[in-house]
């Protein structure tokens, strides 16, 4: 298959592009590294890779920003973070990209654990993860050219604890190989609708 990943050099991304490039052809994306380069934020630049990068089976997406901010200091601008990157980006990858994909081709999307289990600081990124979620369940029953659709919700990776470890004190983290696998059962499985939780 040939498979863009976008957030292709990041924790999860490495691992996802690792695996997957074993036995397909991958292209590496993000906004300064990988094969090519695209601001997810961007529905032109969406357009602009789909147009440039052609005979595409799978579209996978480990990326999307996120303000961690408490509520009370959190404001429109701080939101729009979220809302511009982790669920917009996300869905119009899916809006723009379902033109363009091959037949029986798939997305694979990330949403995340704060969506279900909250912490602190984490109401913008439990609101765009929720969003992704409630996207995919919805957008599968329509896709058409046997197109599927799913994301990967996880918990906090044990190779991002020294980034975000304070974030998540008292949850248990997995292997971010083991996040990977999720990716691959999403883009070689033939589910749809899905959002694997990997907690
Ligand atoms: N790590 C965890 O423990 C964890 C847990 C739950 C959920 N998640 C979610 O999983 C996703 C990936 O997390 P991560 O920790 O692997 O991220 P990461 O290490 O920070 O990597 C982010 C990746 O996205 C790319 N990127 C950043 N901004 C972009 C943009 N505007 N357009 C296109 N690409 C962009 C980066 O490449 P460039 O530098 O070249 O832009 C990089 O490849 C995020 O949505 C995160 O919320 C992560």
């Amino acid at each position: 298959m040939k498979i863009i990943v976008i957030g292709a050099t990041g924790t999860i991304g490495t691992a996802i592009v690792k695996k997957l490039r074993e036995e397909h052809d991958v292209i590496s994306v993000g906004s300064k590294s990988g094969d090519y380069q695209l601001d997810l934020t961007s529905p032109v630049e969406i357009e602009k890779m789909f147009k440039r990068i052609d005979n595409v089976d799978a579209v996978v997406s480990a990326t999307g920003s996120a303000s961690f901010e408490k509520l009370e200091n959190m404001t429109p601008e701080l939101n729009a973070v979220a809302v511009q990157s982790k669920l917009l980006g996300q869905i119009n990858l899916v809006l723009i990209g379902q033109h363009y994909l091959n037949e029986n081709g798939s997305f694979t999307l990330t949403t995340g654990v704060m969506m279900d289990d909250p912490i602190l600081q984490g109401s913008s990124a439990a609101m765009a993860n929720g969003g992704v979620a409630a996207f995919i369940k919805s957008a599968a029953i329509e896709l058409k050219k046997g197109i599927r659709i799913n994301s990967v919700s996880p918990t906090i990776v044990e190779e991002s604890l020294a980034v975000y470890g304070d974030f998540f004190k008292g949850f248990n983290p997995v292997p971010v190989d083991r996040v990977a696998n999720a990716y691959i059962k999403s883009v070689e499985g033939a589910q749809t609708g899905q959002n694997y939780r990997i907690y």
